[in-house]
C-alpha cells in the first residue's frame, strides 16, 4: 500500500513542496505519494484530524498555520517548542498521536554550513526581523557557537520580547537586541547578515545603516524570487557583500529533513536544487 503525505497551506498552489517530495520519492525509491492541500482556517485541527483517520503519514506545514500544528501536536520536539512552531508532522499508525518537528533551522544550517561552506563558530551574525521565520531559526544558529547573534526589527518591542524569551529559552549570552539607533553606534561590522523579515515578499527593504556592510558580510535571504535577486540581496550586491545567497537551498534541505524523518532515508539535495531553479527560471 502507498503511504500518504501533504503539504498544508493557505494560499498552498504556490508551494514547492509536493515538486520537492516527488523528486526526493523517486531518487530514493520510496513508494509514496504527496498532495497539497488547502487549509481552512476555521477548520484546521478537524481537517488534519480527518486526514489523519484516513491514513496520513505525514503533513508539512506552512503559513498560516505553523503555530496551530505545534499545538495539536501529542509530542512536539524541543527545537518545534523553541521555534512555538511546527512545519512537519508525524502520525503514528492506528494511535492518536501527533508528533511535531521544526526542520526550518536546520534547514538553513545545512545549506549554510554544508553547501554554502560557510563556517559560524567564533562569527559575528546579524539576524532582521523578529516573526515566526526569526524564531524558527534562533535556536540551529546559537548552537553553532558563533561570536554573537544580533538581532534587529523595524518594531523595537517584538524584538526585545523575542529576544528575552530565547535568552531564557536556551540560556545564551551570545544573543543580544539592537535597536536602530544602537545599531547605527555599533563600530564592528557583521561576517554574516541574514533576511528573516518578509520584506522580500513585498519587495521591499529592511531599513539598514551603512555600518553593517563594512566587513563585506555574506548576506542570505531566507526568502527567494522566481527569477534573479530578492531586493535584499540586491542591496547587499550593492554594498558590496562578499556572497549572497537567497533560501531556496534552506527550503529544499528543511523538506530533506521531513522526508528523512518519515522515510529514515536521506535523500541527495543538490541535484533537487538544480531541478527546482530551472523550474523556476522557466516558469
Ligand atoms: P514570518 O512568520 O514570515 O516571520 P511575521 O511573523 O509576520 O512573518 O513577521 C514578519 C517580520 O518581518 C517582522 O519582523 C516584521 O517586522 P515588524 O515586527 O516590525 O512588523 C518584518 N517585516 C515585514 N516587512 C518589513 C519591512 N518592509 N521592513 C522591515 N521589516 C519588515
Amino acid at each position: 500500500m502507498i503511504d500518504h503525505y501533504a503539504v498544508v497551506g493557505n494560499p498552498i498552489s504556490h508551494s514547492k513542496s509536493p515538486f520537492i517530495h516527488r523528486l526526493f520519492a523517486e531518487q530514493t525509491g520510496q513508494e509514496m505519494h504527496y498532495r497539497a492541500e488547502l487549509g481552512d482556517p476555521n477548520q484546521f485541527e478537524s481537517q488534519v484530524l480527518r486526514w489523519m483517520a484516513l491514513g496520513l503519514r505525514g503533513l508539512n506545514v506552512t503559513l498560516p498555520f505553523k503555530e496551530r500544528a505545534l499545538a495539536l501536536a501529542t509530542h512536539p520536539s524541543f527545537r518545534a517548542q523553541l521555534a512555538g512552531a511546527a512545519n512537519t508532522l508525524r502520525f503514528v499508525p492506528d494511535t492518536t498521536e501527533i508528533e511535531a518537528d521544526n526542520t526550518d533551522g536546520v534547514g538553513l544550517m545545512r545549506d549554510l554550513q554544508d553547501r554554502l561552506g560557510i563556517q559560524l563558530k567564533g562569527k559575528s551574525i546579524l539576524v532582521l526581523g523578529a516573526g515566526g521565520a526569526t524564531r524558527g531559526i534562533l535556536g540551529p544558529l546559537l548552537e553553532a557557537h558563533p561570536q554573537q547573534v544580533v538581532l534587529t526589527n523595524r518594531t523595537e518591542s517584538r524584538g526585545i520580547a523575542l529576544v528575552s524569551a530565547m535568552q531564557s529559552a536556551l540560556s545564551s549570552q551570545s544573543l543580544v537586541f539592537l535597536s536602530q539607533s544602537e545599531l547605527v553606534e555599533r563600530s564592528e561590522g557583521f561576517d554574516l547578515v541574514i533576511n528573516a523579515t518578509s520584506s522580500s515578499l513585498s519587495g521591499a527593504i529592511p531599513d539598514l545603516p551603512p555600518n553593517v556592510w563594512v566587513h563585506q558580510p555574506i548576506a542570505y535571504d531566507l526568502a527567494y524570487a522566481p527569477k534573479g535577486d530578492t531586493a535584499f540581496m540586491s542591496l547587499a550586491r550593492e554594498r558590496s557583500a562578499r556572497q549572497c545567497s537567497d533560501g531556496l537551498g534552506m527550503l529544499v534541505e528543511q523538506a530533506a529533513e521531513a522526508f528523512y524523518w518519515w522515510r529514515g532515508i536521506r535523500p541527495e539535495t543538490d541535484s533537487v536544487l538544480f531541478k527546482i531553479r530551472n523550474m523556476l527560471a522557466t516558469q
